[in-house]
């Protein structure tokens, strides 16, 4: 369960695996997967074999051993997690990306939210605990395979009471007509987003706020010439994020003047030999290094932002 709500519906974050829980199982931060623990059931990895009889009872966040003695950590799934562990059968947004629309759509619990494409349910899934325990997010996308995949997914991960989702061609026919005026937000990830503007446009509440993602440029654009009839405040920004890697080195410290010291990386050593250049007393710490991540994502996309005009 994504949603941490205990029957008393009070939000609780003292959580225990049970026999169905759905568990985010981490090896390292690009190493992780979902796992639906069973009293039988078995995860067998390049570490071993861990037995999920062994994680039940066990809080959320618990370091569990395999036969070989090796771990992982088992972890409470949340919409950050999910979004790196699902299976993509679409693109997707990711957190950078979600977390500046979850603000700037300014959903809050029991908003109503309207989204197409669906696609991998990625957004969906921080919409859902956005609007959570009163609101709800009604999706649509036109394919219905994949339709029906997310409805599993949401299944999976506890949010089907947050979520509808509805096989319907949103830049064809718009969303339907029961939604006319009650939409607190819009989200619109679709090739032809300007297609489907016009009824966002009718679904918004007074003053509710658009957003469309785009990864192009031209998309953009046109997707801006269509909303100056009836939005206001259009806005376009491009989310990047910087990330750093985190890791403990082990760092030789040299004293050069009385009080003063050196740090440098550790080099070979002549055998017996724990001396500087200098004839002093060199020594090694553990020390944590920071330096830009290799693996930085750089463009996914643009987010353009309107506010619905109030003609009154
Ligand atoms: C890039 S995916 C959306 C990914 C989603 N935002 C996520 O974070 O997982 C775009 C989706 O739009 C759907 N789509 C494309 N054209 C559509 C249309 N006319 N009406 C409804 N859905 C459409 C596609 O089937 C696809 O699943």
């Amino acid at each position: 369960m994504i949603l941490p709500i205990d029957p008393a519906n009070k939000l609780s974050f003292k959580r225990f695996i049970k026999d169905g829980d759905l568990v985010i199982v981490y090896e390292r931060h690009d190493t992780m997967k979902a796992v639906k623990v069973s009293e039988d059931g078995v995860l067998q990895n390049r570490f071993g074999a861990f037995k999920h009889s062994e994680w039940i009872g066990k809080p959320f966040g618990s370091k569990v051993l395999s036969n070989k003695g090796a771990f992982v950590y088992l972890l409470a799934p949340t919409p950050e997690l999910w979004t790196l562990v699902l299976s993509h059968r679409t693109q997707i947004l990711y957190i950078a990306d979600i977390s500046f629309v979850v603000m700037y759509l300014e959903i809050v619990p029991g908003c109503l939210v309207l989204e197409s494409g669906t696609g991998s349910g990625s957004l969906t899934t921080s919409l859902a605990r956005a609007v959570a325990s009163t609101g709800h997010v009604y999706t649509f996308d036109f394919h219905e395979q994949r339709a029906a995949s997310a409805r599993e997914d949401f299944e999976k991960t506890g949010l089907s009471s947050l979520v509808t989702v509805g096989v319907r061609d949103i830049q064809g026919e718009g969303f339907p007509d029961e939604f006319c005026g009650r939409a607190d937000s819009v989200f619109l990830d679709l090739p032809q987003p300007w297609l489907a503007i016009p009824s966002a446009g009718k679904m918004l509440k007074p003053d509710g706020v658009l957003c469309s993602f785009s990864p192009c440029i031209e998309q953009v654009q046109r997707s801006c010439e269509a909303l100056k009839s009836q939005f206001t405040d259009i806005r376009t920004f491009e989310v990047l994020l910087r990330t750093y890697e985190v890791r403990q080195k082990i760092l030789e410290s040299c004293p050069v003047n009385e009080g003063d010291s050196i740090e440098r990386p550790p080099r070979k050593r002549r055998q017996g030999s724990a001396e500087g250049s200098n004839g002093t007393e060199c020594s090694s710490s553990p020390t944590v290094v920071i330096r830009p991540s290799g693996e930085a994502r750089g463009h996914t996309g643009y987010l353009t932002f309107a506010r619905l005009k109030c003609f009154v």
